[in-house]
C-alpha cells in the first residue's frame, strides 16, 4: 500500500522527511516533488533499487536514470572527472533545473545508468526534493513520477493516478513551480550538448561557458538521427486523442482551429482545444482549455501536462492546440508539445 503524505514547503515536517528516507535507505520507492516535475526516487547506489523504478514505471531498461544529489561536493563520487565548464554551469544553475551528464565512478551500478558508462546529475532547488535526498543517504535516481508514456506529473494527484500500489511513499508538496523536465546538457562531449530542451536555455548556458550544441536529433525529427538521451526517442507524453498543432499568426490560428473543430463535430468527433487566456473565448466549438496566459509564459510550460491529462480523462477524439514559441521556454516547450503530437504541424 502506498503511503501519502502532505508536506508544508514553507515549514518541512523533518518526521516525514525520516521516514521517507528510511524507506530509501532500505531500497524503497518514494516520489516527491521538484521544481520542474514530480519524481519517482530510489537510492541511485543500490542497483536493485534502481530496477524497481524500471518495473513501476514499465520504462524500458535501456533508459537511463539522472541522479539527484544535495550538495556539489557529493558530484565527486559519482564522476569520474569533472570539467572545468561543468563547474562553472553548476556555479550558475544549482541548485535548479539544469543535469550535466560525466563519465561515470564505479560508485554509480549500471543498473542506474541503463548500461551507459556515463551517469546524468542533477541537484534541484526544491527544498523538499533537498531534504529528502539528504535524507536518503546523499544520491536518489529518479526519473518522472509518471507511467512510462504519460505526460509527466506536475501535481501528487498525477502520481497517484499512475503508480498508485506501486510504490512505497508519496510526498505531496503540491504544484511544481516550472512544469517541464530539467534542461539536459552531455558534459563529456566537445563541445557540450544540449540533449533535451528545458527552462535553462541554449542562451543562458552559452552565457557561461561558451558555445554549445543542440543534439541535432531533436532539430530534425525527421532525419533518422538517433536523440543522445535515450529517453528522447520514446514517442512519450503522448495524449490518447490525435493532437494537431497550428502554427502561424494567432487570429488566422483562432480561425483554422475553429473550422477544424467544426468540421469534426459535424462528424460525430468529439474534440479539445488548446488556448490561451487571450484567445479562450474566440473558439466557437469543442472543449476549450486555457493553458496561461502569453503575456506569462512561465504560466504556459506549467500548465501543459495537467492539459494533455485532462483531455486523456475525458473521451475526446481530436485536440488542437496553439503553438507556443515563447522567447525563453519556446524551445522546450515546442519539443513536449511535438513529441505529444507525433510531429502534427500545421504551419499557417
Ligand atoms: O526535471 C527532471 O529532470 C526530472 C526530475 C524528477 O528531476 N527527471 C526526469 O527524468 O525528467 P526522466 O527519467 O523522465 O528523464 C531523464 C532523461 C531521459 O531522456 C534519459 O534518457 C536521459 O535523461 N538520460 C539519463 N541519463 C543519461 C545519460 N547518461 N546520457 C544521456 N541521457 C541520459
Ligand atoms: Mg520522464
Amino acid at each position: 500500500k502506498t503511503i501519502i503524505k502532505k508536506i508544508d514547503r514553507a515549514c518541512i515536517d523533518r518526521e516525514i522527511l525520516s521516514e521517507a528516507g528510511e524507506i530509501l535507505r532500505r531500497g524503497g520507492l518514494v516520489a516527491f516533488p521538484t521544481e520542474t516535475v514530480y519524481g519517482l526516487g530510489a537510492d541511485a547506489l543500490q542497483e536493485e533499487a534502481s530496477a524497481k523504478i524500471y518495473a513501476a514505471k514499465g520504462r524500458p531498461s535501456d533508459n537511463p536514470l539522472i541522479v539527484h544529489i544535495a550538495k556539489y561536493e557529493d558530484l565527486k563520487k559519482i564522476t569520474k572527472e569533472i570539467p572545468e565548464a561543468a563547474k562553472r554551469l553548476a556555479d550558475a544553475f544549482w541548485p535548479g533545473p539544469l543535469t550535466m551528464v560525466f563519465n561515470k565512478s564505479e560508485a554509480v551500478p549500471l543498473g542506474t545508468t541503463g548500461g551507459l558508462s556515463t551517469v546524468a546529475v542533477r541537484m534541484p532547488s526544491d527544498p523538499v526534493a533537498l531534504a529528502l535526498i539528504e535524507a536518503g543517504g546523499g544520491y536518489v535516481a529518479a526519473p518522472s513520477a509518471n507511467t512510462s508514456g504519460r505526460p509527466s506529473p506536475t501535481l501528487a494527484q498525477h502520481v497517484i493516478e499512475d503508480l498508485d500500489g506501486k510504490i512505497d511513499m508519496v510526498i505531496d508538496g503540491g504544484a511544481v513551480n516550472i512544469g517541464l523536465e530539467s534542461t539536459i546538457v552531455d558534459m563529456s562531449a566537445e563541445p557540450p550538448t544540449i540533449l533535451r530542451p528545458g527552462y535553462i536555455n541554449r542562451e543562458m548556458i552559452e552565457k557561461v561557458i561558451g558555445p554549445v550544441e543542440i543534439d541535432q536529433a531533436l532539430i530534425a525529427p525527421d532525419s533518422g538521427l538517433k536523440p543522445k538521451a535515450p529517453g528522447m526517442k520514446y514517442k512519450h507524453y503522448a495524449p490518447k486523442a490525435e493532437l494537431v498543432i497550428v502554427e502561424g499568426p494567432v487570429d488566422q490560428v483562432v480561425e483554422m482551429i475553429n473550422r477544424l473543430a467544426e468540421e469534426k463535430q459535424n462528424t460525430g468527433m468529439k474534440v479539445g482545444i488548446i488556448g490561451t487566456e487571450e484567445t479562450v473565448a474566440e473558439y466557437r466549438a469543442g472543449i476549450v482549455k486555457s493553458i496561461g496566459s502569453r503575456e506569462e509564459e512561465a504560466s504556459i510550460a506549467k500548465h501543459l501536462y495537467r492539459i494533455l491529462r485532462e483531455f486523456d480523462d475525458s473521451d475526446v477524439d481530436f485536440i488542437y492546440t496553439e503553438a507556443f514559441q515563447t522567447p525563453q521556454m519556446g524551445q522546450a516547450i515546442m519539443n513536449r508539445l511535438l513529441k505529444a503530437a507525433g510531429h502534427q504541424i500545421i504551419r499557417i
